[in-house]
């Protein structure tokens, strides 16, 4: 019998299969051990050969099985006796061929038979070559885990170990833990769809000159960040940063604000929040000409024509979503963000002081909503997030639907 070193810990039965991203198991499992769950792992034959079982159990402090009939299991029933040990079993990576089996039902090794066997939910984290993951075969094996009711985790886009680009890459640790926070504690927006935008818009002059709001994205990040914590789905609308952004449902990278407004517009029936952290543009340009504007001596005089207002158009849609604005204000913040409240029928309007919060990595911020003004003191943005996140999900319980 395998006992748990600790009934009230979370246990997690991490199971790896063959494919480089099995380096990055190493690294979830410390996250998974320090975030107090404890940890069981199971390798397949071919994960040993990207990583050392040793490695694994010096991380859980517990033996790491490979094969069936492994001697060291009281009955020799070692795929019975793992699956109903653990809370919850997630494969990461698991391979193509892992995948396959488990759409099928295949169980010729430890890991594909304790799937098979198990009596708790499953989740996997798949990682291949993009072209593997685009084949019709991975592609129907995907969906028959879905149906059923397997948690595919990612994969996500970006380099490959191969050296192509696309989708494919297992999520990173962090986004892996997140999944498993939320598995055993439904986060406060579970479920709920979220489309924020981010970042500053660049309105073109010419081209290679531009009017761009001060903005670093890293609240609106560090909001998306909360969000996904929280257990939403997130779309993020983002202009040009500096940022990775965390795995979210959707990324639509923007640069000017009317494309910012159509992809608010493609996005935001689909939502039941909207919270608008970006620094759009008032103005824009009213030509942006293609070629450089040549020097001359001669005073410039740029024509600027007034940018759509997002937010407002949102807020003011026959059914909207949960609406949250930003303000970032030089002076009178209290009189300047309450009337920019009421003028674009916000539930709720975060203002900051401009100068402390601009490009920092902590602010003070101050919500004001129907009950009043509360201020939440100066902190890093992560944590301002997290909080302003407990915030919209209070007020969105009672928002009229
Ligand atoms: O720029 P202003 O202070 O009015 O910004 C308040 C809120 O309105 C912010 O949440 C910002 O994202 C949004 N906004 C917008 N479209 C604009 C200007 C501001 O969505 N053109």
């Amino acid at each position: 019998m395998i006992v748990t070193d600790s009934p009230i810990k979370k246990s997690v039965l991490l199971g790896i299969t063959g494919g480089i991203a099995a380096y990055k198991a190493a690294e979830f499992a410390r996250l998974l051990i320090q975030d107090g769950f404890e940890v069981q792992t199971v390798m397949t034959e071919a994960a040993c050969h990207f990583l050392g079982p040793a490695t694994l159990q010096a991380l859980t402090g517990k033996p790491v099985y490979a094969r069936l009939w492994d001697e060291a299991v009281n009955n020799s029933m070692a795929h019975i006796e793992l699956s109903r040990a653990t809370d919850v079993i997630l494969v990461a990576p698991a391979s193509a061929d892992f995948i396959a089996k488990i759409a099928h039902g295949l169980a010729d090794d430890l890991l594909s038979t304790l799937c098979l066997a198990r009596n708790c939910p499953l989740m996997v984290a798949p990682a291949m070559n993009r072209q593997m993951l685009e084949n019709p075969a991975t592609q129907r094996n995907l969906t028959i885990l879905q149906k059923d009711h397997i948690t595919v985790l990612g994969p996500a886009y970006g380099i490959q170990a191969c050296g192509e680009t696309g989708m494919g890459r297992m999520l990173e640790p962090q986004a892996l833990l997140e999944a498993v926070r939320n598995f055993f504690q439904p986060g406060l927006l579970q479920g709920k769809r979220v489309l924020i935008t981010a970042g500053p818009t660049f309105e073109a002059i010419d081209a290679v000159r531009g009017i761009i709001n001060l903005s670093s994205g890293k609240m609106g990040y560090a909001l998306t960040q909360a969000a996904l914590e929280a257990g939403a789905e997130v779309t993020l609308i983002s202009g040009p940063v500096c940022l990775t952004s965390p795995v979210v449902k959707k990324l639509i990278p923007i640069t000017n604000a009317n494309d910012m407004f159509t992809a608010v517009k493609n996005e935001v029936t689909f939502n039941d929040i909207f919270i608008s952290v970006a620094a759009v543009a008032d103005y824009r340009p009213a030509i942006a000409h293609t070629q450089k504007i040549k020097k001359s001596d001669n005073t410039m005089v740029l024509e600027l024509v007034p940018n759509p207002d997002i937010l407002q158009y949102v807020a003011n849609l026959p059914a909207p979503p949960f609406c949250v604005g930003f303000a970032a204000e030089t002076e009178d913040i209290d009189q300047n963000a309450e009337s920019k409240r009421r003028k674009k029928k916000l539930p709720l309007l975060v203002a900051n002081l401009a100068q402390e919060a601009m490009g920092t990595d902590d602010s003070t911020l101050i919500l004001f909503d129907e009950k009043g003004k509360h201020t939440l003191p100066k902190a890093a943005k992560i944590d301002q997030a997290r909080h302003l996140i407990e915030h919209i999900a209070t007020l969105y319980q009672q928002y009229p639907n």
